[in-house]
């Protein structure tokens, strides 16, 4: 693979800055976003009045702790713009959560806050090995979810060619890989599989397709499918994290000369970690659910807000700005398995183990005679169809989730097409208990 280490010339002053600058400029722009809150959202100054705390009570970035949660109902209790902080003729942009269970959440952007994103967004393009002047394919969903824009608009900042394909008609993205020649792809892991299948499936080797590197994200992902996706373009493959509740894409992203773990953009987002069943505050190093505070943040500020995502903290590396390790899943798709606690990515690291099977998956819970069963549907790659085969597979893939995992599971190996495949994000467990 072609080495993409950006020039140190190339960087913002920030992604190099000592920490103290780094921690000077935070607690400047804390103080800013918590005044900011507080005037002008009528949720947080009742949130912070009732807490006990007044945004003048910031001396350094440790007062942040005093400070209240907010959570996804809070944000739901105020739908649609309750939580603006600026007049509705200043936003310029909403997007909104599909939102499974009841509203969706919607968050704003004014004119400012969409420059500040497409920059953190074009920082994590060249952070990821992008250049000015490369082609980017951008096959994120368009629309509400913040993806396919987010992308876009960082992708222009950074100067690249955007083609803004958005998600769906696998056949016509690798016709545009093919004619358009990209030297970047944005568009999720369990997308990305199914554009490999249609390279397979036309008999064109995804080896020589122009793509230099994939920016990933969106959903949880594992290092063996980083391996697994890198091994068949033969191209970089780069993490990318963000929500949209504290910007969509962009608020942390791997470097592609280090590849461990996302370096958060720091000067804009505020992590801390928390022990999710008590809400305590965690050192780095220790794992528990990622909380963010945007510090630029103009129409949607957010504080202390409780991702769910769970992750640790870690120092710097390529950038002076903390790291968190890739995402070990949400704490709601946490599975407790007969007293065992499983997340997706622990069974994908077993599952790619295995040589035979294809990287489509999905998890399906189901009860019998009060206990919880575990079936996982995968599928043979193409060559592997034998019924000896899929049975083979099958006992390995359950073997090794006994082993390192410690659940008893039923694999379910179909011939290749017959698991799920996404489009966007994929829908990893469907838990048919309640059914
Ligand atoms: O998924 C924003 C995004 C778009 C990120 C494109 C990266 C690329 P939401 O739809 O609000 O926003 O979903 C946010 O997705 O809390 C995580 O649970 C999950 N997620 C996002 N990126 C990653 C990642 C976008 N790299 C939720 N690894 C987050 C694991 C991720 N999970």
């Amino acid at each position: 693979m072609l080495d993409l280490t950006p020039d140190k010339k190339l960087l913002d002053p920030i992604e190099t800055a000592s920490r103290d600058e780094i921690e000077a400029l935070q607690v400047k722009r804390l103080k800013w976003s918590l005044a900011h809150s507080y005037e002008n959202v009528a949720f947080y100054k009742q949130s912070f009045d009732a807490a006990g705390v007044h945004p003048d009570d910031i001396k350094s970035m440790a007062d942040l702790a005093k400070f209240p949660f907010t959570v996804k109902s809070d944000l739901r209790d105020n739908y649609p713009f309750g939580m603006f902080a600026v007049p509705r003729e200043k936003v310029v942009r909403v997007h909104a959560s599909s939102g499974t269970t009841g509203k969706p959440t919607v968050v704003g952007y004014t004119q400012n806050d969409i420059n500040t994103w497409a920059d953190v967004m074009a920082r994590s393009i060249r952070a990821s090995g992008g250049r000015t002047g490369d082609i980017a394919h951008i096959a994120y969903g368009y629309g509400l979810f913040t993806g396919g824009l987010g992308a876009h608009y960082g992708a222009e900042k950074l100067g690249c060619t955007v083609v803004p394909i958005s998600g769906g008609m696998t056949e016509r993205q690798v016709t545009l890989i093919e004619d358009f020649r990209p030297d970047i792809i944005m568009v999720t892991p369990s997308y990305m599989l199914s554009i490999l299948d249609e390279f397979n499936a036309r008999g064109i080797d995804p080896r020589q397709s122009s793509l230099k590197v994939g920016i990933f994200g969106a959903e949880p992902w594992t290092n063996a499918m980083r391996a697994e996706i890198e091994q068949a373009f033969d191209m970089h493959a780069v993490d990318i994290y963000g929500l949209s509740e504290v910007m969509g894409p962009g608020v942390a992203n791997e470097c592609v000369e280090t590849k461990d773990g996302l370096h958060i953009w720091e000067d804009h987002f505020y992590p801390e970690i928390i022990d999710p069943e008590t809400g305590e505050l965690l050192a780095d190093g220790e794992e528990g659910e990622l909380v963010f505070t945007s510090l630029t943040k103009e129409a949607f500020p957010i504080i202390r807000y409780r991702t769910r995502d769970l992750t640790r903290l870690l120092p710097g590396t390529a950038r002076s700005m903390r790291r968190m390790e890739k995402i070990t899943g949400r704490s709601d798709d946490m599975m407790i398995i007969r007293g065992v606690n499983v997340f997706p990515t622990q069974i994908e690291e077993q599952l790619l183990k295995v040589e035979a099977l294809s990287a489509h998956y999905q998890i399906v819970l189901s009860r019998k005679n009060r206990m919880d069963l575990m079936t996982i549907h995968c599928e043979v790659l193409p060559g592997c169809e034998s019924g000896t085969t899929r049975q083979a597979c099958a006992k390995e893939l359950a073997s090794h989730i006994k082993g390192v995992v410690g659940i008893s599971v039923q694999v379910d190996v179909a011939q290749p097409g017959g698991a799920p495949r996404s489009v966007g994000k994929a829908q990893r467990v469907l838990d048919k208990r309640e059914e």
